[in-house]
């Protein structure tokens, strides 16, 4: 049987990935970020999974205005990473998870929930990101991905409650899987900002820090809190944060277990426009 072992809940933004790509990790507006994740990337090599299950938003990259899935699930051998304007991040091929993202699929499907399968897509810095973050910059990623797609773009997106919901059944169909696989979930995007507007570069460090306090103690609460307090709150981007509660409703203690360890938390602000948040949750 698979398991879900821990979850990881990571920020994304584009100019990480560019820091990165051109070496500029040790500069004194990067370090303070970057050292935000030598443990995590230490707590990787030391857990490693089997597979990724990766919550994440495309940014009008694989999809647009043509197409809107709400949930999309990637159902390939391997996704590229996409060009978003700078050519394509210099980062490895992700490679997915046929057999297990089509028992998700099949799984999730049958437990009410509607999700548009992906056989081909490009993958951008929602994704890319959180991965260079975990991984620093390895040949091969570290294991195979599923890359799963959420609307947090083009309105109306999924509410918090329904992303949590989403997250326990995701858990069912994991837990229904005949191989003994070590699966990991990670919810990304987030936390604070706002990229347009009058209130562009807004960032709200008392509502990210109450965030992460009640992901991690009440978030069946805070699935509660309806789209439009994160967008007054956390900015029109700060939306991608209902992504998190896929992934922290696929912890064993919302299926009645124990609740998860925190193994590591950690907040910075700035990079780029966004306020960066951090967690490990192990189960
Ligand atoms: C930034 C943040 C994002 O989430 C994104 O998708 C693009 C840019 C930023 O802070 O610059
Ligand atoms: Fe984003």
């Amino acid at each position: 049987m698979a398991k879900i072992t821990a979850s990881v809940f990571t920020s994304h933004v584009p100019a990480i990935g560019a820091a990165l790509d051109l070496g500029k990790t040790t500069e004194p507006y990067w370090a303070p970020l970057f050292a935000g994740y030598d443990y995590s990337k230490q707590w990787l090599r030391d857990n490693p999974p089997d597979v990724v299950f990766l919550v994440f938003n495309d940014h009008a990259t694989a999809f647009s205005l043509d197409m809107i899935p709400t949930f999309a699930i990637g159902t390939a051998a391997e996704f590229k990473p996409a060009d978003e304007g700078w050519g394509p991040r210099p980062v490895p091929m992700v490679m997915g998870h046929a057999d297990l993202a089509s028992h998700i699929a099949q799984s999730v499907i049958q437990d009410d929930f509607d999700l548009t399968i992906v056989n081909k897509m490009d993958v951008d810095h929602g994704l890319t990101v959180p991965l260079s973050l975990m991984c620093g910059q390895p040949a091969a990623w570290p294991c195979p991905v599923i890359p799963f797609a959420v609307n947090v773009v083009q309105y109306p997106v999924p509410s918090g409650r329904r992303c949590f919901m989403l997250g326990q059944a995701i858990r069912r169909a994991v837990e229904s899987f005949d191989q003994n696989l070590n699966v990991q979930i990670w919810g990304t995007g987030g936390m604070s900002h706002q990229l347009q507007g009058p209130r562009a570069g807004l960032i709200n460090r008392d509502f990210d820090n109450d965030f992460l306090d009640r992901l991690i103690a009440d978030p069946a609460g805070l699935a509660g809190m309806p789209h439009i307090d994160y967008v007054r709150e956390a900015g029109s981007e700060g939306i991608e944060l209902v992504m998190w509660l896929i992934a922290r409703g696929a912890m064993a203690d919302v299926a009645g277990g124990t609740p998860p360890k925190v193994k590591h938390r950690f907040y910075h602000v700035p990079a780029s426009n966004t306020a960066v948040g951090h967690l490990i949750l192990e189960n």
